[in-house]
């Protein structure tokens, strides 16, 4: 495994973290843009509505005059004091009062406030601001203090647009202020409930990949009921479960190694076994003579599967050498010695004669003995009076099917689901749990499988089922 660590400073722009501050102050101004257009509208008008209200007090004082005459000079004061550069006051939609200085400029524009939207104010506000020039400008409203029908003034730009430019940079400078605060309490928060636990989450996968055989750097859920939480969870179930395949594939390797030792030496003990036998053969006894010949089969073909192991040297098992093999008498080799071992036991066996199966031999003895010598073991777990191992076998079309049951108490239900895996083993029995891996390996090299048909408190039930190869024609 890789143990340099990675490069894994994170500058606070391309962080997370500066992402977050980043679109929050953009996000924050981008909402004050918008909220600034109908302000500046607003603004305008209230100006515009400011000199309106002016103008009309000029008109007042101007009607209270005798014959509402004001001489020059009074007249460009108040104009000037109302800070226009004329005014109509129309009743009964008649200009009834006009005050205007001796040589009035050209008016470029009319607006009419009588009745504006904001919106419809929005657009000539931001033209106010982009004039190049000082326009004159006429606006019509109701008088405020309602002495006519309308009043109407004319007005220079200007003055309004240095008052909204000065506006602006107070909003401006309002803003920025803001979307500071804001964006600092945005930051604060999404650090705390996102950016931290993000944080958390991937140094935590950097130290476990560090060391994904110690268990103390399995994450720790914070017990959040969101998607980080439910990313923890799934974290930890993940990083579990790989440390659990590491150690197993860590047992393995051990175990390879092991196997290997001990075959060596094992297949030297067993020759030396089976020099003694071969003169054990020599031996006139009946019974000697009977098993004499078994005895030394078995041990030639311990010998002969320990060399394989050992050049090889793998786990998998060789291709089976397939022919044609009588079940019945496989069934009664594997009988005879189980009754050495258990001689309490019955062991019955329903084979038709000329039953065969296409099949290598040698692994399909070691088939019957793996799933017979469970039996026996789990019989032997829980004696009985009437204890029995039955083997009986079928053909069924292009199948053999050859069915083992015992009477032992059934398979653990802890190990019910995950049988056929390597070390699955009940721990009271002692055994390491790969006699049914390395047989179910076996049947699915013949293109068959390996099966529980049934397991209860009243016993167990194997099928093992192996089909005839593609175009090995055979007649039962
Ligand atoms: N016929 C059976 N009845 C009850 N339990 C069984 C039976 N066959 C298998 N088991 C259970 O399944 C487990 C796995 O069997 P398996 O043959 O793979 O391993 P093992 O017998 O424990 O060890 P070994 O590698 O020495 O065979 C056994 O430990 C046993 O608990
Ligand atoms: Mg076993």
């Amino acid at each position: 495994m890789d143990s340099s660590p990675r490069n894994t400073r994170i500058g606070l722009i391309t962080g997370l973290s500066g992402k977050v501050l980043g679109l929050t102050v953009l996000f924050v101004m981008l909402g004050e843009g918008l909220i600034f257009m109908p302000s500046i509208a607003n603004f305008r008008v209230q100006w515009l509505k400011t000199r309106i209200a002016q103008a009309e007090i000029a008109a007042l004082v101007t009607e209270a005059a005798p014959d509402e005459m004001v001489n020059a000079a009074l007249r460009d004061s108040l104009l000037k004091g109302a800070g226009v550069e004329a005014v109509a006051l129309m009743r009964e939609d008649k200009r009834s009062l006009v005050l205007k200085p001796d040589n009035p400029g050209m008016v470029e524009e009319t607006f009419d406030l009588r009745g504006g939207q904001y919106y419809t104010s929005v657009a000539p506000a931001f033209a106010v601001l982009f004039q190049n020039h000082d326009r004159l400008i006429n606006v019509i409203d109701k008088p405020p203090a309602m002495t006519g029908s309308a009043i109407e003034i004319a007005v220079h730009e200007w003055p309004l647009r240095d008052a909204m430019i000065s506006f602006g940079l107070r909003i401006l400078a309002l803003s920025v202020v803001l979307s500071f605060i804001v964006a600092g309490l945005i930051f604060a928060a999404l650090n705390r409930v996102l950016v931290r636990p993000m944080q958390r989450l991937s140094s935590n996968m950097m130290a476990f990949a560090q060391r994904p055989e110690d268990l103390s750097r399995v994450i720790a859920p914070s017990g959040r009921q969101d998607e980080l939480g439910l990313a923890e969870h799934e974290l930890e179930a993940m990083q579990r479960q790989l440390h659990g395949l590491l150690q197993e594939k860590t047992r393995l390797a051990a175990l390879g190694l092991a196997v290997s030792k001990v075959s060596h030496d094992l297949r030297n003990m067993l020759t030396s076994a089976q020099l003694i036998s071969d003169r054990l053969g020599e031996v006139k006894d009946a019974r000697v003579q009977r098993f004499a010949p078994k005895l030394i089969a078995s041990l030639d073909r311990a010998i002969s599967f320990l060399n394989q192991t050992l050049t090889y040297g793998r786990a998998q098992e060789l291709p089976p050498r397939r022919e044609e093999v009588a079940v019945k008498p496989l069934v009664e080799d594997v009988f005879e010695s189980l009754r050495l071992q258990a001689p309490r036991i019955r062991f019955s066996g329903q084979v038709p004669p000329g039953l065969k199966a296409d099949a290598d031999r040698e692994q399909l003895a070691r088939i019957l003995t793996n799933l017979t010598r469970n039996a026996l073991q789990a019989i032997e777990s829980r004696p009985q009076t009437q204890d029995e191992i039955a083997i009986s076998a079928r053909r069924k079309g292009r199948e053999v099917l050859i069915i083992v049951r015992d009477t032992g108490p059934g398979i653990p239900p802890a190990i019910r689901g995950k049988l056929f895996g390597a070390f699955q083993s009940a721990a009271r029995s002692g055994g390491t749990g790969l006699g049914l891996a390395i047989s179910a390996e076996l049947a699915q090299a013949h293109g068959g499988r390996l099966e529980v048909v049934e397991s209860s408190e009243a016993g167990t039930v194997f099928e093992l089922c192996l089909p005839d190869r593609n175009g090995a024609a055979r007649a039962e």
